[in-house]
């Protein structure tokens, strides 16, 4: 089972969440974060999309207890297109799920309906090749200016110089 990495501990706490708090991660993976964030619910819940039929499994076998207990739902499926009836969520985040700035159009079009009224959207990265602190920084401009063309307004990006390599993280509001 792949153990929560420095970054993935990181993020969780960026997200700061909230015990009642409905979260939607695009593209979760193992589940690593999943369950950091499983951990801090009370009442609140997490959804996980990915695309991967092997990594929803591995996100269900990790998140057994809190699938269970309801406080994690994994769907299958491509977050453009899958249909997520009418879950609305108060925070979207994702980790290194380059589809956001790659193919902004249908991945921010399908952010902007899955985030509830007031709801925030953050996109962490990290690559193995940013050696140095400005490598974050020009990355998060220009997703920064990616977000802006299609209309959401953007806070400060967050950066961490973390042991693993220096990782970012975008937020944005519709
Ligand atoms: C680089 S991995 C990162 C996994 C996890 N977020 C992490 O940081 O450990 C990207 C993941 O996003 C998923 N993915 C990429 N594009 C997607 C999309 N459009 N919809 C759903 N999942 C997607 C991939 O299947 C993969 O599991």
């Amino acid at each position: 089972m792949e153990e929560a990495a420095d970054r993935h501990v990181w993020a969780v706490d960026v997200l700061g969440v909230g015990p009642s708090e409905r979260l939607l991660e695009v593209g979760c993976g193992h589940g690593v974060a999943l369950s950091l964030v499983a951990e801090r619910l009370d009442g609140g819940s997490v959804t996980g999309v990915d695309r991967s039929a092997k990594m929803i499994e591995a996100a269900g076998r990790r998140n057994a207890e809190h699938v269970a207990a309801g406080r994690v739902e994994l769907v299958r499926g491509s977050f453009e297109r899958v249909p997520l009836g009418l879950h609305r969520f108060d925070t979207l985040y994702a980790f290194h799920v380059a589809a956001f700035w790659r193919q902004p159009e249908p991945m921010l079009a399908a952010a902007r309906r899955a985030l509830a009224p007031g709801g925030r959207l953050l996109l962490f990265n990290q690559l193995p090749g940013w050696g140095q602190i400005s490598d974050v920084s020009q990355f998060a401009a220009e997703v920064t200016a990616i977000l802006t063309r299609h209309g959401f307004e953007t806070d400060e990006p967050i950066t961490a110089d973390l042991p693993s390599a220096p990782a970012v993280c975008v937020r944005a509001r519709p």
